[in-house]
């Protein structure tokens, strides 16, 4: 393992200012958002809406990197440039999806395990070979305090996943980034979100110790406290920041250079307040700042929707807005 290589992509990727953008979804997932605006997904438009993306002037001064799926980093831009090359002109380092998605927990009804183990260090090798410097695997937690999860099992298997993920990665020179989603669909308190969020991060952390897991070479993308979205009681932006803090605080070691939030369902606007509320606290020892997939982009989703060919501009402008209030929140300077 290489690690002075790992440890310097890692701190690039989380640089003071800037943050990572998610533009990885699956297809299923690109269909869902694509439909719900009344778009065709198919392989030409998602290979233009990505170039609108990638190619939006701008988002270099915000953006330490991108994670594109599989499809996207195989693709060009219509000037035949490949997107891989276009985001390293930019020095945007370009990330890959590697697990294969969220399959049912064996014996665990409502509860699923993220899988793409099995060939995962050929496919590692090639995504280098393609650019890739950084990969992305994403494990998700449901919360249900009827059904009592979740469960140490659903805990357990995900943890070992991405332990064995990451240790993959770095084998291979690549920075794994580490993202168990605590979901926020349900009625569970701010309180319950916290207790299986540091349960989740303590389990994570020990599997990653286990497999040898180099810390300062990887980068975690949690989730933040929150109460549920069906919760009737909603902590304010203040009070989730408090909560998100002191949980990474108890459970994630101080080596790890930087904690790259997900979005996970929140509107662009309070994910970013967030993550500012969380920046003008003291002694925090990683950069926290963001690796939001829907908090960025979809406002310059359904601008572009619009009308594809004519709005690139446009939703590439509402794109540079987000990205740029997000780069000010990990100085904790959004909105002054
Ligand atoms: P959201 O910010 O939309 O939750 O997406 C982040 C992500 O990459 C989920 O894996």
């Amino acid at each position: 393992m290489n690690t002075d290589v790992l440890k310097s992509i890692a701190s690039a990727m989380v640089a003071k200012g800037k943050g990572i953008l998610a533009a990885d979804e699956s297809h299923g997932t690109c269909k869902k958002r694509f439909d719900a605006l009344g778009i065709e997904c198919d392989e030409e438009s998602r290979r233009q809406y990505r170039q609108m993306l990638i190619t939006a002037p701008g988002v270099e001064e915000f953006l330490g990197g991108i994670i594109l799926f599989d499809e996207t980093i195989r693709q060009f831009a219509d000037d035949g440039s490949r997107f891989v090359d276009v985001l390293n002109e930019k020095g945007i380092i370009p990330g890959i999806k590697v697990d294969t998605g969220a399959k049912d927990l064996a014996l665990h009804p409502g509860e699923k395990v993220t899988e793409g183990l099995d060939g995962l260090r050929e496919r590692l090798a090639e995504y280098r070979s393609i650019g890739a410097r950084f990969a992305k695997w994403r494990a998700v937690i449901t919360i249900d305090a009827e059904k009592k999860l979740p469960t140490d099992a659903c805990l357990w298997a995900n943890a070992h996943a991405l332990a064995r993920y990451a240790a993959l990665c770095q084998e291979a020179e690549i920075v794994p980034i580490v993202e168990p989603e605590v979901l926020m669909d349900g009625f569970h308190s701010l309180e319950t979100c916290e207790e299986v969020t540091g349960r989740t991060l303590e389990i994570v952390f020990q599997d990653l110790n286990h497999q040898g897991v180099y810390l300062p070479g990887i980068v975690l993308k949690p989730s933040m406290v929150l109460s549920g979205a069906n919760c009737p009681d909603q902590a304010d932006i203040e009070t989730v920041a408090q909560a998100t803090v002191r949980t990474l605080k108890k459970y994630v070691p101080a080596d790890v250079p930087g904690c790259a939030f997900l979005s996970g369902g929140q509107s662009a606007e309070v994910a970013t307040a967030h993550l500012n509320a969380m920046n003008t606290m003291e002694d925090v020892p990683w950069n926290l700042t963001f690796s939001y997939g829907r908090a960025i982009q979809q406002p310059a989703l359904k601008k572009w929707a619009e009308a594809p060919d004519a709005n690139v501009a446009l939703a590439q402008a509402i794109l540079l807005d987000r990205c740029r209030a997000n780069g000010l929140a990990t100085r904790g300077e959004a909105g002054e």
